[in-house]
């Protein structure tokens, strides 16, 4: 068999682990598997850049970070804009005389995946983002790592914060969506969480910091694409150009927070270290289960499918049902009352 392989958008702790477990799954069904490994995702597809693998080749990845194909974000606007470059992937496909291509992607990644399986090529995809945004799958691969990162972030900004009683902002990555800043704010018990899904009201955020404890340190979780009450309702060209300004929510609060109540916000923003480094075990778990079918369904030709994990089951849903569609966070997730149970406010409500 010929079995593409990429690695496409943002990357995680997990990417490597995810091959060694597709490619063991190969090997069971193929040892002599040949794999085409496409250098920088979608873009060695369309350029037709490659080198050959056999399945070993991939077993002696499970702790390292990164991607050893290399990643790219290839705007799928731009794909669609030119049919140029789809056709040059499918060129590429049918030049190899692959059987099947094995797309390790996150949400802008999967659109492209899809299209690709719309024409005709032999698709499975896997469901990669530390932002845990991909829908119909419970979890992605590479969320637990960053979340992993995320809490040992929380844990150092916890300490300093107390020594001094200092109010703090960590702004966590997650795209468009709260989850990363959800199971972190909740797993340190911040003492508030802003969610995209959940607009925030500034007046509310500076009453609770008013009346905050003033012997304790105040923790705030902040989602990067966090948004106040009064700026979810700008067209998004008006938000654009606000945020040329103000850059973030949280740059933002630690502005008026000195204006209106003469305080000082610490703030801190992880950036990619959210992304690098080793997978934790729970996502090193999750690669394992989800990459141990993929040699079964080459084997079946059940192609045009993502894995995923829904209810502890490993599962396949349509790539169709899956492209172009985000999971946000929902309001009557049992964490969000969770959190509250625990007094953690969402800076909407009192
Ligand atoms: O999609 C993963 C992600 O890390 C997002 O959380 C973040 O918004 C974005 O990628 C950052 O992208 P880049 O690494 O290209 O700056």
């Amino acid at each position: 068999m010929r079995i593409g392989l990429l690695t496409s958008g943002g990357d995680c702790q997990s990417l490597n682990a995810m091959m060694q477990s597709i490619c063991k799954s190969i090997y069971r069904i193929d040892p002599e598997c040949q794999i085409y490994g496409f250098i920088d995702g979608y873009q060695g597809l369309q350029h037709g850049e490659y080198n050959i693998y056999q399945c070993d080749d991939f077993f002696d990845l499970l702790y390292r970070g990164g991607t050893v194909l290399g990643t790219s974000r290839t705007s799928f606007k731009n794909i669609v804009k030119s049919k140029h470059v789809v056709d040059a992937m499918v060129n590429t496909y049918n030049d190899c005389h692959l059987d099947c291509l094995l797309a390790l992607g996150g949400n802008g990644s999967q659109k492209t995946s899809n299209l690709l399986a719309q024409k005709g090529c032999n698709v499975i995809a896997l469901p990669k983002t530390i932002d845990n945004d991909l829908y119909l799958t419970d979890m992605t691969f590479g969320f637990m790592s960053a979340f992993e990162a995320t809490s040992k972030v929380m844990e150092s900004i916890y300490t300093t914060a107390a020594s001094h009683n200092r109010i703090f902002a960590v702004e966590v990555m997650g795209h468009k969506t709260g989850w990363l800043a959800l199971y972190t704010g909740l797993a340190c018990q911040a003492n508030m969480i802003l969610l995209p899904e959940i607009p925030y009201d500034k007046k509310v955020i500076f009453e609770n910091i008013k009346n905050r404890d003033r012997y304790k340190p105040y923790i705030i979780v902040v989602a990067e694409g966090a948004i106040s009450k009064e700026d979810s309702v700008l067209t998004k060209r008006e938000f654009k150009e606000k945020r040329k300004y103000t850059q973030s929510a949280m740059k933002e609060l630690r502005f008026e927070l000195k204006k209106e109540l003469n305080e000082n916000l610490f703030t801190n923003t992880p950036g990619h270290i959210q992304r690098g480094g080793r997978p934790s075990s729970v996502d090193l778990l999750l690669v394992s289960r989800l990459g141990s079918y993929v040699g079964q369904m080459i084997q079946n030709q059940e192609f045009g499918m993502m894995l995923s994990i829904q209810n502890d089951q490993i599962v396949k849903v349509p790539l169709e049902n899956v492209a172009g569609k985000l999971k946000f966070v929902n309001l009557d997730n049992p964490m969000i009352e969770e959190a509250r149970n625990l007094g953690i406010s969402f800076g909407d409500k009192e």
